[in-house]
């Protein structure tokens, strides 16, 4: 039977290091300045989110979201043994795009050189649980014959659009730069706990104001507004969170992702080799581990020092735990995730 098989995967993250310490002496151009700019501090951060570090792309235009990606596409494609020319469809999941349109993904076709027609490219856009979302597309274009070798990719630039201020502490602190690409493919497999054995989405829009980033409004005419000398006016270029709702919803909705998954396949932790929850919170993982029941070594978490790069946290966290001894090919994943939206799923796969 065809089934859809991980062939490979890769990751990346920029060198710099921000600690909690250097976030609090950063400008809008997340320079270090002498005089701190935030009110926060690393025993804060670390105690509501377990974050310590983050990864922050140079400020000097050279990168955009596709160029992370790319970092992360090449070694995942060496990884797959699988070369540029093959892949017929890239599905990219971010938040942060290169440009409002056209999408990331045919900035990354063209940077890969594949641009000659032949392959599929699409945005997706659902934040936290993009990489999830895109699972699912690809699991479905697979097992119907539409495309045989997919790059899924989820690739954020958080840096640039943070408001270093205390005003936007509350958000700034969470997020960080990185990418994490999948190469998928179909296989002959007789075994329905082998490959991508179940994937599961879901969404709830009542929740979407509770996590959003502004930019621009189409319907309310010039649609951008924007004075660097007025903080209060430029308030839409940065991203807004009702912190606890988020939390308790997540914790929530994350856990009843993971039962689902479980009973829908009929297995239990004896069949699953890793939990990868997204990384938001460390305190949200620890919550879900909790009232899910999962055995604490099994869950895998790169929060404290990655923070949170949104669609690029499931791919980033495996395969830094790969590339780290932890992960082997082979093991089983329960993944689950939770992002704006709200959007949230599960996801079980060997790697
Ligand atoms: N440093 C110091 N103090 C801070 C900071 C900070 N970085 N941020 C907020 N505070 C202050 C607040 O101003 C507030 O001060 P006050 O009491 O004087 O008003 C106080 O700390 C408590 O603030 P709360 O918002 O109540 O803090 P809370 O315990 O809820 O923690 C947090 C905030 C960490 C953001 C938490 O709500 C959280 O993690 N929520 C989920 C966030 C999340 O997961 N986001 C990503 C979702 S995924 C996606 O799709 C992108």
């Amino acid at each position: 039977m065809k089934r859809t098989v991980v062939m490979g995967m890769g990751s990346w993250v920029p060198e710099r290091v921000v600690t909690n310490e250097e976030i609090a002496f950063l400008n809008e151009r997340h320079e270090r300045c002498a005089e701190r700019q935030m009110d926060t501090s690393d025993e804060w951060i670390q105690q509501r989110t377990g974050i310590r570090e983050r990864r922050y792309v140079p400020n000097d235009g050279s990168m955009a979201c596709s160029d992370i990606a790319h970092r992360a596409v090449v070694p995942a494609l060496e990884d797959a043994g699988v070369s540029k020319a093959e892949v017929d469809c890239i599905i990219f999941g971010t938040l942060s795009p290169d440009i409002h349109f056209p999408g990331s993904a045919v900035f990354l076709q063209e940077k890969l050189g594949i641009a000659g027609g032949a392959c599929a490219c699409f945005d997706i856009r659902q934040q936290c649980s993009g990489f999830l979302y895109g699972m699912q597309m690809a699991d479905a274009f697979i097992r119907t014959g539409l495309y045989e070798r997919i790059l899924l990719v989820g690739s954020e630039l958080h840096s640039h659009s943070l408001d270093y201020s205390t005003r936007g502490r509350d958000v700034a602190v969470l997020f960080g730069d990185g990418a994490g690409a999948f190469v998928l493919g179909p296989a002959d497999l007789d075994d329905p706990r082998a490959g991508v054995v179940y994937t599961d989405v879901h969404a709830d829009g009542t929740g979407a104001k509770d996590l959003y980033l502004t930019i621009f409004e189409i319907a309310r005419p010039p649609y951008v507004w924007y004075d660097a000398n007025d903080r209060e006016q430029n308030l839409p270029k940065y991203p807004q969170m009702e912190g606890k709702r988020v939390f308790v919803n997540a914790v929530k909705r994350m856990a009843e992702a993971t039962h689902k998954a479980l009973a829908d396949t009929g297995m239990g932790w004896n069949d699953i080799d890793w939990f990868v929850p997204h990384q938001a919170n460390l305190r949200i993982n620890q919550k879900v581990a909790e009232v899910a029941r999962i055995p604490p070594e099994k869950v895998l978490n790169t929060i404290e020092f990655y923070g949170n790069t949104t669609a690029a946290t499931v791919p980033l966290t495996i395969d830094h735990w790969r590339k780290e001894g932890k992960v082997k090919r082979g093991d089983r994943v329960l993944s689950a995730v939770f992002g704006s939206g709200y959007t949230w799923g599960s996801a079980i796969f060997t790697i």
